[in-house]
């Protein structure tokens, strides 16, 4: 399969990249690297590249920012920064692939373990990863021509709690990337993927 996949650089991206490379054409993409750049929060940008790629089979987004901050910190400015970022670009992501993704091909976002656990410093973040989630339900049912959509919905990754240096239990990256390839390679749509604790 060709798989366009959306920040491929990242801590999750990487791990995907390299899973879904052992078996298929991986087309990476991001901000800052590679051959194919794009802002996730400009659609136009987004609108590009999937004119630049054309049809694939699967499109893959490991990408999104939203603010973590106390709420009484969050200004307006931060709660528009994080719909538009990790909730539109996402739908966009989703929006545009539906014209470019193959019959039968699928779509995977990402939303995270905030929607569900909340946390001090969460309310932006669960905000839009429980966004993610009522979207891609609703897409499933309308999306043509057979094409699936799914959101991951990782937990707190192994190797950012200790970037971050913050205590907890998380998963491995790889772990979490396997998610993304059973979206990707079985029949599921409209779902949440979770991803266990190991
Ligand atoms: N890590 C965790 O513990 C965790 C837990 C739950 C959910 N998540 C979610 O999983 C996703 C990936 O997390 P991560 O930890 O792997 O992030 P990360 O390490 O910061 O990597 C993000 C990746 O996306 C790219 N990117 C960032 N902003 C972009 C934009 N506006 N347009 C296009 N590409 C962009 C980055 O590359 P460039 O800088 O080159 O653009 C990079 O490839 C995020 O949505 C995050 O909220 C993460």
């Amino acid at each position: 399969m060709k798989v366009l996949l959306i920040g491929s650089t990242g801590t999750i991206g990487k791990e995907v990249a390299k899973a879904l490379a052992a078996r298929h054409d991986v087309i990476a993409a991001s901000r800052n690297h590679g051959l194919h750049r794009v802002d996730i929060a400009d659609k136009e940008s987004l609108a590009a590249l999937f004119r630049a790629v054309g049809q694939v089979d699967a499109v893959v987004c490991a990408a999104g920012s939203a603010k973590f901050a106390p709420l009484g910190v969050l200004t307006d400015d931060d709660f528009r920064f994080s719909l538009g970022n990790k909730l539109m670009g996402q739908v966009n992501v989703a929006r545009l692939a539906a014209e470019y993704v193959a019959d039968g091909g699928s779509i995977t976002l990402t939303s995270g373990v905030l929607a569900r656990e909340p946390m001090p410093g969460g309310a932006a973040i669960g905000m839009v990863n429980a966004a993610l989630e009522g979207f891609v339900r609703g897409a499933a049912l309308e999306l043509p021509r057979g094409i699936r959509i799914n959101v991951v919905s990782p937990p707190w990754v192994e190797e950012t709690l200790r970037a971050l240096e913050m205590e907890g239990r998380g998963a491995p990256a790889a772990t979490v990337a396997r998610a993304y390839v059973e979206s990707v390679e079985g029949k599921r749509t409209g779902q949440v993927i979770e991803v266990p604790l190991p």
